[in-house]
């Protein structure tokens, strides 16, 4: 059977850092953060909102844009690394939000930034199994991206979440059966459980990555079918590479050390040319948003269709998820025809109506945190987090809140 994404929706608060502004505070070149991390600019969300509300907002949109109705839903799968409770998982708030049948599988997973992908292949997998009945996964990767003020990762934040339909008449991306892993223990990012700032050593955890992507690459190299050719690199076969990417300058080291690997070296004009055809489309998205871990990957995935769906229609491309730890994996996709017809996916829509704060209404937003609260008259999220009750944490439609 073939399966695949049969929709896909992403949102982003609409509060936004100029990062400019961050460098000029922080007292740092601004083409440092722009040029040197790629990110212009970060999500930043409101005390209303917190990983349970951003990963509705997506789920509900994405479940709309299908035309799915909830209650058909067999399983439910909400990967983050930015979880409310050591216990109750983020899914199964969503699954209330909504309006999912009681008749559906559901939990949270994580993996650091890996967990969407972990998520996605078992829903997948999960939807592989049943060969005589079509059923139908919905899987959420959801995060706000943290690092402590004035540290090295401040400007590599940012919040979201994408929504993807999982079933066997995809829309979207029809996904490979084969994929490459990398698995090893590393201590390169890690959130210690009483901290709500991740703590990080940056540079190592380049290299970790990078020497995942090896791995990973390899992996699903050797078992590409019909074999590669003499001199034939894999990259040849892709449209387009997406890679996870916490700031977009990763993705254009990713890519180097991908075609490294695939060719046994490479020169700086075929880099340069590569990077610009097969990786640069997609990453406007995120170097507006930030980083939104689990979600970065799919934030791009997300973005290139809505900007080349239809261009892309019937081609393949290559997808490299990492989270730190560390798990990798590398596999591809083929955009359908349908992919053409998909329309909006909501990256457009999440940059279309942007407020831009400065650095005091940031540190603000930061030191209050996702405690709850009320949401402005302008919120354009669908749910909102009113706060926490006898230890019970309360989530509400926005619309209906506003109007109380
Ligand atoms: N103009 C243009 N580029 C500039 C610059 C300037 N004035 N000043 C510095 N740069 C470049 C640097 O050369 C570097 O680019 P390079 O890596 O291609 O050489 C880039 O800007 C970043 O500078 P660097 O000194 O490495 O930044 P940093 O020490 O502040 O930390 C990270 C960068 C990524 C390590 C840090 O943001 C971090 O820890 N982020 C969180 C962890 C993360 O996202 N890891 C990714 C793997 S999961």
């Amino acid at each position: 059977m073939s399966v695949g994404i049969e929709h896909i929706y992403a949102y982003a608060p609409q509060h936004a850092l100029p990062l400019p502004a961050l460098a000029e505070a922080r007292g740092v070149p601004a083409e440092k953060l722009t040029q040197g991390l790629g990110v212009r600019a970060m999500a930043v969300p409101l005390p209303c909102e917190d990983v349970v509300t951003l990963a509705a907002t997506a789920g509900a949109r994405c479940l709309r844009a299908a035309g799915v109705d909830p209650r058909t839903i067999g399983m439910l799968v909400v990967a983050t690394e930015t979880g409310v409770d050591h216990s109750k998982p983020v899914s199964i708030f969503v699954h209330e939000l909504l309006g999912i049948g009681p008749h559906c599988r559901t939990y949270e997973v994580k993996h650091a930034c890996y967990g969407g992908t972990a998520a996605l292949m078992t829903a997948a997998d999960w939807v592989r199994a049943n060969r005589t009945k079509a059923r139908h996964a919905l899987v959420i990767a959801a995060d706000i991206a943290r690092y402590a003020l004035g540290s090295p990762g401040e400007p590599t934040q940012g919040a979201g979440a994408v929504a993807m339909l999982v079933g066997p008449e995809p829309r979207a991306l029809f996904l490979s059966e084969e994929s490459g892993v990398h698995a090893s223990n590393v201590y390169d990012f890690w959130r210690p459980l009483d901290r709500r700032e991740a703590l990080v050593d940056g540079k190592y955890s380049i290299d970790c990555y990078l020497d995942a992507l090896t791995g990973a690459f390899r992996a699903f190299r050797d078992l590409e079918r019909p074999a590669l050719e003499e001199g034939e690199g894999l990259v040849d076969r892709l449209a387009r590479v997406l890679y996870h990417a916490p700031f977009p300058k990763m993705a254009a080291k990713a890519h180097r050390r991908l075609l490294e690997v695939d060719r046994g070296g490479t020169t700086d004009d075929l880099y340069a040319a590569s990077y610009r055809d097969l990786v640069a489309p997609g990453l406007e998205a995120v170097s507006q948003v930030g980083n939104t871990y689990t979600a970065s990957l799919y934030f791009c995935l997300a973005s290139l269709l809505e900007d080349e769906g239809r261009a892309l229609s019937g081609r393949r491309i290559g997808l490299f998820s990492y989270g730190s730890g560390c798990c990798a994996e590398f596999f591809t996709g083929v955009l359908p025809a349908g992919a053409a017809t998909l329309g909006a996916t909501g990256v457009r829509a999440s940059l279309a109506g942007r407020r831009l704060i400065d650095v005091p209404t940031y540190e603000q937003l930061l030191h209050e945190g996702e405690q709850g609260g009320r949401a402005p008259a302008d919120f354009t999220g669908d749910f909102v987090f009113a706060g926490i009750r006898d230890d019970r944490r309360i989530y509400g439609r926005a619309r209906e809140a506003l109007a109380a």
